[in-house]
Formats: structure tokens, C-alpha cells, sequence
């Protein structure tokens, strides 16, 4: 980008911050503002909840992209309260990037399993999603699996992946790091490259698409595809990628498999501190865990919300317990390894 361009983009975006923070109330008893990458449909229905229970107003801005960048840009004069975003990576990436604060509750600490929590306290997850293997159910016989065993030349050809860098891939590379070392997950990173059916691309359920069509015969994906497939009446064609395969839980007779996680911080400079944590304890309870992990097909990060029905019908299994803290540290050796390997080529 030429410093010309660079300027032009930093000024817009801040005219947007600058516009957002004057439309925004910035300290209103009884409101709570939230910046959202995640979509309406999934979080709506968890505000009116609130707001019901509390009376206290939420406000709303979503985004898929720069709301980080945006709190950054606004610095001190930022409105927002809370801030809800996807992946382990991400919500790293919001606490060391200083727009997080501390946040010290014996509610969310009871609520969110240790692993499932910053260290220091500046990122809660709420949802745990694991990261699985879909398999043919025409050509592929085995019913279990290991993210070792996909290095393995007997699957030359037969995986389809999305990006090396996609947050999803990095978090489970980083995982396979923490577990295993950083020596032979590069070995092992070269040995899945080497079992590609094709160059990595698209998103998590066009890998399953590719398996149905016969392009490859078991791809990486997050379980909530499964569901979102399952019932696309938007996109009915889905309903036969999903019934084309089965989903394998990596591990399950070792560690486990590699679960991501939704989540929130509390923005550094949230100008109303005591209602945004009302809102992070409320997302961390009962009701909410159920309707938030409901309503995206996750499971609830609060051990003992019961799992829906649809969920619950991909089976049980075993989460890697290693904590995201751990796999957190090794996002950016994993990037560096997948530039290494070519795994994008
Ligand atoms: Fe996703």
C-alpha cells in the first residue's frame, strides 16, 4: 500500500470510529454497548434475553472485519463495553493488542473452565466448537482417526483443507505443536501437505462439498458446518454434502480432539465497566450457554449445559485439554511452519 493510500484508508477509518463513537452513547446508565464479529442471528436473540431480564439496553455494532482496528483507533474515547469475536487466535490477538482489560470474576471463573480462559484474565471463551475430520461414508471404512495418522501416505491425494493460515488451522497446528513439538509437527506438516487432493482453498464446508463430489474422501472442517448443512433450506444441496460423510473425532482413544472456542474481552476503556460485566457474567450462565451454543450448533463452554439434540447426535467425545493459553503461544510458529512447508501452494 503506498503512504498516499496508507493516509487516505487511516482517515477513513478513523471518520468511521469518530462516527461510531458519537452515535454510540458513551456512558449511559442502563445501556451496554457491544461491537460484534459475530452475526445477528446468533447473538440477538441472547440481548433480548438480557434486556428482559435487566433492563439494561444493548447496543450493537457488527462487523466480519476491523473491529479491532477500530478500537485501537479510538483509543480512550472508545464506546465499546464488550467485545465478541471467534477463535483462540483472535481473542489473543485483542489482548495483546491493548484493547482488553482485566476483568477479575469469581462468576466467569466459575462459569469458564481454566482452559477456556486467559491467564490474565482478559479473554473468557463462550462456545467450544472441535475441529474434525468428515469421512466419506462410501470410502472411507475406519470409524476413528488421529491428526497424527493424516500425515500418513495411506491418505495420498484423499484431504481437502482450506487455508494453512485460516485462524481454524492455525489454532489446531498450534495445538499439534504444544502436544507433540515443534520438530515433528513439521515433519508431520509436510507430511499432510503431501496428502493434499488439491491446493488448500475455500472454506470449511467446501472441503466436505469436495468430498461428496469425490474429490477427495475426508476434509478438515468445524463440527457447526455439520449443522449449518444439515438444515440449509437456503442452499437445500447442502443437506447431501452433509449426508455424504461422517464426522470422526480425531484422538478420542489419546488426548482428545482439538476444540476452538467463541469469546469475549472486556474493551480496555469501556466507559460503563459494571454493565458490561453484567452482561459477561449473564453470557456465561445457564440460559445463555444454552441458546448461544444452540443456535450456531456449538457446544456450551459451561461444563453441564446439556448439548442440543442435533449436537448431541454427532456423539460424544473427549476435548483435548491442553489449554488455549498454551496453544495461543504457538499461532505464530504455526503460521511461519505452514509458510515453510508450502502448505498454501
Ligand atoms: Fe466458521
Amino acid at each position: 500500500m503506498t503512504a498516499t493510500r496508507f493516509l487516505y484508508v487511516s482517515v477513513i477509518a478513523i471518520a468511521i470510529a469518530m462516527t461510531l463513537a458519537s452515535w454510540l452513547p458513551a456512558r449511559a446508565d442502563g445501556e451496554v454497548n457491544v461491537y460484534s464479529y459475530r452475526q445477528p442471528f446468533l447473538v440477538q436473540p441472547l440481548f433480548d434475553t438480557f434486556e428482559k431480564q435487566t433492563g439494561t439496553k444493548v447496543n450493537v455494532i457488527f462487523a466480519s472485519k476491523g473491529l479491532i482496528e477500530r478500537m485501537i483507533e479510538e483509543g480512550e474515547s472508545s464506546p465499546a463495553n464488550v467485545l465478541l469475536t471467534v477463535d483462540i487466535g483472535r481473542l489473543n490477538q485483542a489482548a495483546t493488542a491493548g484493547i482488553a482489560q482485566a476483568v477479575d470474576s469469581e462468576v466467569l471463573k466459575s462459569n469458564i473452565p481454566a482452559s477456556y480462559r486467559d491467564a490474565e484474565n482478559r479473554w473468557f471463551a463462550l462456545t467450544t466448537r472441535a475441529r474434525v475430520v468428515y469421512a466419506s461414508k462410501e470410502r472411507v471404512s475406519q470409524d476413528s482417526i488421529t491428526y497424527e495418522e493424516l500425515a500418513d501416505p495411506k491418505w495420498k491425494g484423499r484431504i481437502c483443507v482450506r487455508s494453512g493460515q485460516h485462524a481454524y488451522n492455525l489454532g489446531l497446528f498450534a495445538s499439534m505443536i504444544a502436544n507433540n513439538g515443534e520438530e515433528q509437527t513439521l515433519k508431520w506438516l509436510e507430511g499432510l501437505k503431501a496428502n493434499l487432493a488439491r491446493t488448500p482453498g475455500g472454506g470449511d464446508r467446501a472441503q466436505v462439498e469436495s468430498v461428496y463430489s469425490g474429490e477427495c474422501d475426508i476434509a478438515l472442517a468445524n463440527t457447526y458446518y455439520m449443522g449449518a448443512m444439515q438444515t440449509n433450506e437456503k442452499e437445500p444441496e447442502q443437506k447431501k454434502w452433509a449426508e455424504a460423510v461422517s464426522i470422526l473425532f480425531p484422538n478420542k482413544d489419546t488426548r482428545g480432539t482439538h476444540v476452538n472456542v467463541s469469546g469475549m474481552v472486556m474493551g480496555k476503556h469501556a466507559p460503563n465497566r459494571d454493565n458490561a460485566l453484567e452482561l459477561m457474567e449473564f453470557l456465561s450462565g445457564d440460559e445463555a450457554q444454552r441458546i448461544y451454543a444452540g443456535l450456531n450448533f456449538e457446544y456450551p463452554v459451561k461444563p453441564g449445559v446439556p448439548w442440543s439434540d442435533r449436537v448431541r447426535s454427532w456423539g460424544e467425545f473427549k476435548a483435548d485439554d491442553i489449554s488455549l493459553n498454551e496453544v495461543a503461544r504457538f499461532i505464530p510458529l504455526a503460521s511461519q511452519m505452514v509458510d515453510q512447508v508450502g502448505f498454501n501452494d
